[in-house]
């Protein structure tokens, strides 16, 4: 049955893809961004790529309890799928106290508004980086938590807050989906990663590379006790993530309570066969040097993705060349991102949004 998804964060990477596929299975998306850190020229996007507008756009921050619930009063939400969120690694040891007011604070606000407008069903941004340094690999649900930084110690944090509001309220579902690397972008090149600053996380690092914004990749140690010395990542096509996303949606009723499940693949690859792949999808090999470890980094993060195949009948279909295709084909038709070409808004610059 086609539903109202409300979608926090919805300009963002994971988000805007997210919205695509949920429009495209004919739900109706309504989009809650602060733009602290995606372009509103997403939603533009959004709405061409899936061919349908969404049913609204709100410049609105998750901590504001009263914009929020007008969100709330103005559109017949049924489900929330919340993303809004900080997710640098880094910039979370430096402004600890920033991360948990948005990340946990904003979660509660969004859990109270939705509770005061009998809204009880959530999809849950989490994130693999719960499990912190793995002993053993692939993680499985069960696989000890261990957050190693504040960005990852608010995602366990709202999974446990969470937990604790299932348990008060019968009427409450959650599924949580902790993702590996979401990289890769819509085939279509419309959308894709847009980081503001040079990027934090390899895949956007390398696409600049190959087009020619920077000049090689720093490989952050060769060596870790893996095949080729350098990180082992689990790294997951955005638009299987989106998909999952969907799925969840429409599994949410499966059965009370919250239910937490990984989404990656299964499948590990290293940053010099990252490099590799990307060079082959791109037709430019990709300068590189090895560089020292970066701090807070593991060897090797990689999921057991068996729970949800086994609880939803869905896997991912998506392998590394696809991600390396259309992360391509992104930088390429997007070589400064959504917003820093001539004659456009600088992100942010366009104000209050609501359409539909
Ligand atoms: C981090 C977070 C994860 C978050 C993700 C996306 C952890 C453990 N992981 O993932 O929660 O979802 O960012 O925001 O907290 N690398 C290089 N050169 C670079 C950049 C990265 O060699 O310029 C290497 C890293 O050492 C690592 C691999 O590439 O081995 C992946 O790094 P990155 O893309 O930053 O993701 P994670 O750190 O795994």
């Amino acid at each position: 049955m086609p539903e109202t998804v409300l979608v926090t964060g919805g300009a963002g990477f994971i988000g805007s893809h997210t919205c695509v596929e949920l429009l495209a299975h004919g739900h109706e998306v309504v989009v809650v961004d602060n733009h602290v850190n995606s372009s509103p020229h997403a939603l533009d996007r959004i709405a061409k790529t899936a061919g349908r507008p969404l049913a609204g756009a709100f410049h609105v921050d998750v901590r504001d309890r009263k914009a929020l619930a007008e969100v709330f009063a103005r559109h017949p939400v049924d489900s929330v799928i919340h993303f809004a969120a900080h997710k640098a690694v880094g910039e979370s040891v430096g402004h600890p106290v920033e991360y948990y007011d948005t990340n946990v604070g904003g979660t509660c606000t969004l859990l109270s508004v939705m509770h005061e407008h009998r809204v009880h069903r959530l999809v849950f941004s989490s994130s693999c980086s719960v499990y912190g340094d793995a002993q053993t690999v692939p993680l499985t649900e069960q696989s000890p938590v261990a957050p190693t930084n504040p960005y990852a110690r608010t995602k366990l944090m709202c999974e446990r807050i969470l937990e604790d509001v299932c348990t008060h309220l019968a009427e409450m579902r959650v599924l949580a989906l902790r993702y590996f690397n979401p990289v890769g972008a819509h085939p279509s090149g419309r959308l894709g990663e847009d980081p503001q600053g040079v990027p934090n996380n390899v895949m956007p690092y390398v696409a600049q590379v190959a087009v020619g914004r920077r000049q090689k990749l720093s490989v952050f140690g060769n060596d870790y006790p893996t095949p080729d010395g350098t990180g082992v990542r689990d790294y997951i096509h955005v638009m299987d993530v989106a998909e999952g996303h969907r799925v969840a949606v429409e599994h949410l009723d499966d059965r009370p309570g919250m239910q937490t499940f990984n989404l990656g693949t299964g499948t590990g690859t290293s940053v010099l066969q990252l490099v590799a792949a990307f060079g082959e999808a791109s037709g430019r090999p990709i300068p590189h040097q090895i560089v020292d470890r970066r701090p807070g980094d593991v060897a090797e993060l990689v999921a057991d993705a068996s729970a949800v195949a086994a609880a939803w009948d869905w896997t991912t279909t998506r392998d590394l060349a696809a991600m390396c295709r259309d992360a391509w084909r992104f930088q390429q038709l997007n070589p400064h991102g959504y917003s820093r070409r001539p004659g456009e808004a600088a992100a942010g610059e366009t104000g209050e949004l609501s359409c539909g």
